[in-house]
Parts: C-alpha cells; structure tokens; sequence
C-alpha cells in the first residue's frame, strides 16, 4: 500500500529571541511575565529580522529537512506551503520556496488553513502522493506573526512568534507514514479569530483579532473530538498513541490534551514556551525539533492535531 512517509523535519527561527520582560519593554506593552506564562506557558518568542519572510524561512526549514531526510532538492516535486503570512499576494510563497532551492519543475502552491495550516497541506500533500500526482513533497509551515500583530493588543501581541518548519515526504510502500487526516471548518466562528481584511478589502487594519477564551473553549472541546476521531477511524485506542504533536499555542490547551490521552508529559512535544504561537508553522517546528534530537523511533505512532482562525482544526495520525 503506498503511502506518504515522512523521512524528516527540519527548521528555522529568526535570530532575534526576545523574552516576555524585552518584548513588554521595546513594544511598550502593560504586562509581565508572571501573567503571560501563567496564561500561556509562553516564556519567549523569534521575531523575524526586516528582510525576511515567511519565504526565506521557509526555505531555509525545507534544506534542513532536505539534509536530514538525505535527499537532494531535485527530487522534489511538490511543494506546499502553509501560511496566513505569505511575502505577497501572488506569486505563492511555495513558489519562491521553489525559486531559492534551485526547483524548476513539478508544481507549488500555497494553503490557507491560520493554526490549522500544516494540518491541511499534510492532508492534500498526503492525498496527491497516494494519487501518484507527486512522489517527493516539501510540507512546509511558515509564519511573519510578528507583522500582523496589534501592539497595543495586550492580549493577542504577547502570544505569536516567527519561525519556518518543513517536513520531506515520499510515496513509499510499507507500514510507515501518514495513516490518516481529517479536517474540519466552521466558518460561523469566523469573529472570533480573523486577521480585519487583507489585499482584497478597503479600510482595514490587516491586524489578527482574536477573542482568547471564546478560541480556548472551542479548542478544548474540538480537539478532543477530532482525537477521538483520529483513533476510531484507525481503530486505535489512545495507549496507542507514542507522541503528541499539538499546534502550539497554550500550554493550558496542550497539557489537557496529554491528560486526556494519558501520555506522560514526556511523551508531548513541546515548544511553545520557547517558540509561542508560530501558527501554521508550529508543528513542523517541533517536528523539526524531536527529529532532530532523535526523539521519534521507527515504527513510533504520532498524533497531530491544530486549531486555529476560520475555525478550522483537524488531525493527522502517522507512523514513523
Ligand atoms: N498581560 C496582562 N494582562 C492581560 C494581558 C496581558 N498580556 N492580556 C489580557 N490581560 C488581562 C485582560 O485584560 C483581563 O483583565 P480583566 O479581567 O481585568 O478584564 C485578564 O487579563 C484575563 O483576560 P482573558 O483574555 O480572559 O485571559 P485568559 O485566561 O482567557 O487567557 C489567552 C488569554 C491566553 C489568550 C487564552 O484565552 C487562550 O490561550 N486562548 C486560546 C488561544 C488559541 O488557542 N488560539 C488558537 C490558535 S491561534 C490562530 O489560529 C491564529
């Protein structure tokens, strides 16, 4: 049976690694640290430098992931990338992926899904390899926050960070790789997490709105449902289950979702109190990090699950 294996993550984060007592300090914000990692878990955060892009860490992300899996660029056939933050309306970041990695054939293209985002490019990327529309794929995650926030947003501008995260796939036949996904939209809740307009529309600020405990809720109640989902569709039980790989973007959200599957807290990755919220690019981020380490062992199953603007949310599950 083919299936789409995943053969490495990789990542990038912006040099600049502010914490929560600099961040309040150079934006001016009325915080403290003592509240936004109770509230979050999040002690520090990467802001992009002026010049980048969710392209160039993107395509950074993608040659260490490239490195890791030992494949070279012109295997790849497909690139997809995940960003609400993209360098410019058109042409698709994907494609300047493409550009700066020397790709000059199979095809590229962009997928807007907010925090859900590298769920949804991991279910359509997964869906064209089982097709045989693409053999080698570069998933990628990549997010400029730090663009759109609101600074003087005390409550939104503290919680996001910057970064690139990247995953190599390939059509392979055996037990390993991506057993399932699924994905969900309510567009109803689209005020309650939304960037006000964007190139399309007049007179808005293009910054992210979000009412925090209205997403909270939602969160916590769809995220257990596509878990339990995720397991019922592959009859599997949650002792099954090796790693957590949850969007990151509250640790209160994260360790509920632990609990519920009974891991240790061990077996949850987690990046958020380094990272913040990075949006689409938060899995592949950790991704990038537990493979790095050596972390996920052959033949290890991986939960991945996300929430975030639309609503949109969903999972992947997937052998290592
Ligand atoms: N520093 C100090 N005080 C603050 C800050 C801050 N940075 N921000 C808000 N406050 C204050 C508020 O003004 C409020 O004060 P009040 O009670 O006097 O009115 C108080 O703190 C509590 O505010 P809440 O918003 O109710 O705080 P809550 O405990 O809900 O935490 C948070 C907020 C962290 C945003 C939480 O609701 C959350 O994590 N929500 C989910 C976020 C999420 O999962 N998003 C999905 C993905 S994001 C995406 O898709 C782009």
């Amino acid at each position: 049976m083919i299936r789409s294996r995943i053969l490495a993550a990789g990542g990038y984060l912006p040099a600049d690694c502010v914490d929560n007592a600099t961040l309040a300090a150079r934006f001016g914000i009325d915080t403290s640290d003592a509240w936004i990692r109770e509230r979050s878990g999040i002690r520090q955060r990467h802001l992009a430098a002026p010049g980048e892009t969710a392209s160039s860490m993107g395509a950074a992300a993608a040659r260490q992931a490239l490195e890791r899996a030992g494949v070279g660029a012109e295997a790849v056939d497909a690139i997809i990338v995940a960003t609400a933050t993209p360098d410019s309306s058109f042409p698709a970041t994907a494609v300047r992926v493409q550009a700066a990695l020397g790709i000059t054939h199979g095809f590229a293209f962009d997928v807007l899904a907010a925090c859900t985002g590298f769920v949804y490019a991991l279910a359509v990327a997964d869906s064209m390899i089982r097709s045989g529309a693409a053999r080698t794929a570069l998933v990628i995650g990549a997010e400029t926050y730090s663009r759109i926030l609101d600074w003087t947003d005390r409550g939104t501008c503290v919680l996001f960070g910057d970064g690139a995260g990247a995953v190599v796939l390939r059509a392979e036949d055996g037990e390993a790789g991506i057993l399932s996904t699924h994905l969900h939209a309510d567009g109803r809740h689209a005020g309650i997490l939304h960037v006000e307009g964007g190139p399309g529309s007049t007179g808005t600020s293009g910054l992210l709105r979000m009412a925090g405990p209205e997403v909270f809720k939602h969160a916590v109640t769809k995220l257990a449902a596509v878990v339990d989902e995720a397991l019922a569709a592959n009859g599997l039980a949650r002792a099954d289950i090796d790693w957590l790989v949850p969007h990151q973007a509250n640790i209160r959200i994260i360790e509920g979702m632990g609990r519920k599957l009974g891991l240790p807290t061990e077996r949850v990755v987690v990046t958020v109190d380094r990272h913040a919220n990075t949006s689409a690019a938060s899995i592949p981020l950790a991704m990038a990090e537990a493979c790095g380490d050596g972390r996920f062992k052959p033949g290890d199953l991986l939960l991945l699950e996300a929430i975030g603007g639309g609503l949109t949310w969903g999972s992947a599950l997937v052998r290592w």
